[in-house]
C-alpha cells in the first residue's frame, strides 16, 4: 500500500514538474520573435508564422523609406550649400537634387548660381540645358511649406 502511495505521489510530482517547465518555455518563445525576428523565424517557423514577426518585418521597410527622403523648407535647404563639407542640394519643382558630386557644381557653385536654393526658374528659363541635366542625379527629398 505504501508503495502505491509513493508511486502516485511521484507521478503527480512529475506531472506538476512537466507543467511547470512547459509554461516558461512558451513565454520565452513568445517574447523572442519581437526582439529577434530573423533568428526566431529560422529556429521556430511555427511561432514565426504567428502574430508578431510578420508586422515587424512589414513595418521596417516602410519606416526606412520614409526616413530616407528629406522634407525641407526653403529655409532649411539653405544649409546644403556645398561649402565647409556640407552637401550641395538644389530644388527644382519641389524636388531636391544632390549635386555634391557633380564637377560643374564644385563648392556648391555653378555658373553664378548657388546650391541651397530653389533654382526652378533659372534652370528652365536661363540655362542652355534645361531640366534634362537633372536626369540621373540623386533625389534626396522634397520641399515642404514652412
Ligand atoms: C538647378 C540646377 C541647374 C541650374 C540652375 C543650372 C544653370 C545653368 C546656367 C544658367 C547655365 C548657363 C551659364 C552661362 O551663361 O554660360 C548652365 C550651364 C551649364 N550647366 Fe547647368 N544648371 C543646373 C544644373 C546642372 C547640372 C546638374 C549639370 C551637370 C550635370 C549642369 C551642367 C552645365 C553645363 C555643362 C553648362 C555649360 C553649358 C552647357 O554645356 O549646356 N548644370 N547651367
Amino acid at each position: 500500500m505504501k508503495r502505491i502511495t509513493t508511486l502516485i505521489i511521484s507521478v503527480l510530482a512529475l506531472a506538476l514538474f512537466a507543467v511547470g517547465c512547459a509554461r516558461p518555455a512558451t513565454d520565452a518563445s513568445a517574447a523572442e520573435p519581437a526582439a529577434m525576428t530573423d533568428s526566431a523565424a529560422a529556429s521556430e517557423p511555427s511561432e514565426a508564422a504567428g502574430t508578431e514577426p510578420a508586422p515587424a518585418t512589414e513595418a521596417a521597410p516602410a519606416t526606412e523609406a520614409a526616413s530616407d527622403m528629406l522634407e525641407l523648407t526653403l529655409e532649411e535647404l539653405e544649409q546644403y550649400d556645398g561649402k565647409d563639407g556640407n552637401p550641395a542640394y538644389v530644388a527644382v519643382d519641389g524636388v531636391i537634387y544632390d549635386v555634391t558630386n557633380v564637377s560643374a557644381w564644385s563648392n556648391g557653385a555653378h555658373k553664378g548660381y548657388f546650391a541651397g536654393n530653389d533654382l526652378t526658374d533659372i534652370i528652365k528659363n536661363k540655362s542652355p540645358h534645361g531640366v534634362k541635366n537633372l536626369e540621373g542625379l540623386p533625389v534626396v527629398g522634397k520641399i515642404v511649406d514652412g
